[in-house]
Formats: C-alpha cells, sequence, structure tokens
C-alpha cells in the first residue's frame, strides 16, 4: 500500500475490546512516533503508556479536573456522573498520553514544539493502522490543565497534546469518506 492509500485508509475507531498490546507492539508506535519533523532538534515528545491498572490513576485524574468545578461533587448525581468519567479510560486496553516539554533551546518555540508532537500522535495513528490496531486521539478540557501533567508525572511546563487510545477492534472499522481539499485551497502562483 502506498503511504498515501495509507493515510486516506485510516480511521479513528473507539469500539475496542479487553484484548492487550503486548509491550514490543507498544515501543514500535512509539518508534514511530519520533520520526518526524522538529524544528531546532528538540525532541520535545514526552509519552507516557497507561495499561492495565494504571487506567484507574487516568481515571481518578480525569474526575477530579471535573470534580474541581463542582458545587457539591459528593451529590448522587455528580457522583454517579464522576464514576462514569473514572471509567472513560476503560474503553481501551492501552492509552498513550503524548506531551510536549519545554525546550531550553532558546530559539525553540512551544507552539513548535506542540505541532511536532501532533505529528508523533498522528504517526502513531498510521501505525496502529499499519499493525491492524483500532486507535482513537482523544482529548478534553483536562488535556490542557497543567494539574493534569502534574499529576500524570510530566514535567513542569509541558503540554499535553493528546491521549491515544489504542486496542483491537471489536468492530469492522468503516471506511470515511475522504473529501477532496479543494475548497479549503487557495493558489497564489501569479
Ligand atoms: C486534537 C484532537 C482531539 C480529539 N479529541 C477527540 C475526543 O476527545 N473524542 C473523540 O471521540 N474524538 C476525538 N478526536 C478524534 C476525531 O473525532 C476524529 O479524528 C474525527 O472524527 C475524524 O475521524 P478520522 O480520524 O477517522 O478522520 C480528536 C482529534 C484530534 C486531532
Amino acid at each position: 500500500m502506498s503511504i498515501i492509500e495509507a493515510i486516506k485508509n485510516r480511521n479513528s475507531h473507539a469500539l475496542m475490546s479487553e484484548q492487550d498490546i503486548d509491550p514490543a507492539g507498544i515501543r514500535r508506535l512509539l518508534d514511530a512516533a519520533v520520526c518526524v519533523p522538529v524544528h531546532h532538534r528538540t525532541d520535545p515528545w514526552r509519552f507516557l503508556v497507561i495499561r492495565g491498572a494504571g487506567r484507574a490513576k487516568l481515571g481518578d485524574v480525569m474526575a477530579a479536573h471535573l470534580a474541581k468545578d463542582m458545587d457539591d461533587p459528593d451529590s448522587p448525581k455528580n457522583t454517579k456522573f464522576l464514576d462514569k468519567i473514572r471509567k472513560k479510560p476503560f474503553r481501551a486496553p492501552v492509552i498513550i498520553v503524548a506531551g510536549a516539554a519545554k525546550s531550553d533551546c532558546k530559539q525553540a518555540l512551544m507552539v513548535e514544539d506542540v505541532a511536532a508532537v501532533s505529528a508523533s500522535c498522528q504517526n502513531i495513528l498510521l501505525a496502529a493502522a499499519d499493525m491492524g490496531l483500532a486507535a482513537i486521539w482523544r482529548t478534553g478540557s483536562f488535556t490542557y490543565a497543567a494539574e493534569t501533567a502534574q499529576a500524570l508525572g510530566f514535567d513542569e511546563d509541558t503540554q499535553l497534546v493528546g491521549f491515544i487510545y489504542l486496542g483491537h477492534s471489536a468492530k469492522e472499522i468503516r471506511q470515511k469518506e475522504r473529501p477532496s481539499a479543494e475548497k479549503f485551497t487557495r493558489w497564489l502562483d501569479n
């Protein structure tokens, strides 16, 4: 399959079984993730692999973020809602959290390092498709809160970019219609 075909055939897919992915497979994905363009060679990508019981920790972090803005997080309604949030990471056997670390390089710009880590996330999605795995890039308001990165053990000032949920598909992955870029494109050639 050509690279362009692989790109066009990739589809986000959220319905996954509990079947685990072995660490060697996860390492293959991450080695693909760091093969991206990056300005000033800052190597900003930082990854946290969450699996098994580690998913409960992520659920707690997500729930704590939402509870912060609640007048009464212990009310029956909120308790039920937060319990549902705590279960969200269990939708996949493996979650890779990708973050952009703040660089010491004077010329480095966070916006560029986040762009490089975004490219890493896309590489993970493409590599997962190549390995026959289902994958979806997820975020949510908690993603961009400094306390989320801190609670997950990232260095201070690391900007989280995505939570990539990975697993084996529990349902056939549907191919999307891919649009032409024509209507989003202008040409300046004279
Ligand atoms: C930055 C970013 C954040 C996303 N966050 C979510 C999310 O929180 N939940 C979700 O279901 N999908 C999320 N997605 C995935 C999109 O829903 C998905 O890419 C979109 O539906 C297009 O489908 P495709 O990836 O198959 O082309 C996110 C994608 C990106 C790039």
